[in-house]
């Protein structure tokens, strides 16, 4: 089995970690919940809490933690200037949201980021129109640092057979005997493109692991639950059942393109993938980023500090002169052959209740994802 990602994979969960002296508290966002959750349970290997400063510098900077270990997306803990001014280093601090605490951090370190210089350096743009860049802009303006315990696991009352953590995906495909895995993030329906380059990357390993992200995404994105049923018709339909294991990713969504596309193969790594997807506009949004960008960025570094290896694939769509699923650099016709349709336009069609042809998106897949909509407009 492939090792986690720096070695180790962490393990931070202690529910019986007694809080009752503890007097000081930092309330989480969402975000900063899911983060949590996800440095507990070893997802963010080697991450054992938020970042400090030295370590959030080089990341945003360099890509790399401080102690050169390949890291991309700053994990940071904001709060507000009155709560930080209440904080010291070697506090032990309450981590809560709703009321409940959820966790602990040890502050280590206590710092005003400037938010331009990590717009700049990690989503390629200082536009606030980016949704990554806005949500970051909104967040209070102190960042926490410090190692995190997780006291209490978050809720889930649908689909909560499909939250694994990496120990238990890593014994499933032990289980299954899978040597090679392929990962495979997206926040969207699975059409056929993504298909497309799933099968084809399947074609080459053991095994396929789908994993949705379905933290926070921006309002426009399809809902999770919407897209969970999706996922299930589909590979009930469509796909070997033992070729393909489907459990959540419940980060929330940085749109942060080429950077983005890193952290998620690293990610995929300590959930116990070999392989990982990196197709078109991989976690891309509007026009910030190259076609190809997040594939480039791996270029960024040496072979032996990622221990997952990136499958990449070219824009892909359904050719009508083909007959086939193909790509750009399968297909030698053009555009006037290719069924392709944006997300945008994707989504307005389903909102609508109208149908995408079948050489994009599978008719049952369509079925659950218009009945869907129609139940959050009515919700
Ligand atoms: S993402 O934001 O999670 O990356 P999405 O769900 O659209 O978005 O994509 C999931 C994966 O499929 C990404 O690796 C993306 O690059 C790839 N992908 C999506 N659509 C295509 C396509 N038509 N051709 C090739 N790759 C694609």
């Amino acid at each position: 089995m492939i090792q986690a990602h720096g070695g180790t994979l962490v393990q931070r969960f202690e529910p019986t970690y007694d809080v009752t002296n503890m007097t000081k508290e930092i309330e989480l966002d969402s975000f900063s919940l899911s983060d949590l959750e996800l440095i507990g349970i070893g997802a963010f290997s080697p991450l054992n809490g938020f970042l400090g400063e030295e370590d959030y510098e080089s990341v945003v900077k360099n890509m790399r933690l401080a102690d050169g270990t390949v890291w991309s997306i700053p994990i940071t803990l904001p709060t507000t200037e009155e709560r930080a001014e209440s904080l010291e280093a070697g506090d032990l601090v309450k981590l809560v949201y709703n009321g409940d605490v959820f966790g602990v951090i040890e502050v280590t370190d206590k710092f005003t980021p400037n938010k331009e210089v990590e717009a700049e350096h990690v989503y390629r743009t200082t536009d606030d129109a980016h949704p990554g860049v806005k949500k970051m802009y909104e967040r209070p303006n102190v960042y926490i640092g410090g190692p995190i315990t997780l006291l209490k696991r978050v809720e889930r009352d649908k689909f909560d057979t499909y939250y694994l953590d990496p120990v238990d995906t890593r014994a499933k495909f032990e289980e299954l005997g899978w040597k090679r895995i392929v990962g495979f993030q997206t926040r969207n329906p699975v059409h056929r493109a993504h298909e497309y380059i799933q099968k084809s990357a399947l074609e080459i390993v053991d095994g396929l692991f789908l994993n949705p992200l379905v933290g926070e995404t921006k309002s426009d994105d399809i809902p999770a639950d919407v897209r969970m049923e999706s996922y299930e018709v589909l590979l009930d339909k469509y796909y070997p059942k033992d070729r393909v294991f489907l459990a959540v990713f419940p980060a929330a969504m940085r749109y942060a393109g080429p950077r983005e596309a890193v952290f998620h193969a690293i990610v995929r790594q300590n959930y116990g993938c070999t392989h990982f997807i990196v197709g078109r506009d991989h976690a891309g949004v509007g026009d910030y980023y190259g076609t190809y960008d997040a594939q480039l960025i791996f270029q960024d570094f040496e072979k032996s500090e990622l221990g997952i290896t990136p499958l990449f694939f070219e824009h892909s769509f359904f050719c009508k002169a083909c007959g086939n699923m193909a790509s750009t650099k399968t297909c030698p016709h053009g555009k006037e052959d290719r069924v392709i349709l944006s997300g945008t336009k994707v989504r307005q069609m389903l909102s609508e209740g109208v149908t995408p042809p079948p050489e994009f998106s599978r008719a049952e897949v369509v079925e659950v994802l218009i009945r869907g909509m129609k139940q959050q407009v009515h919700a």
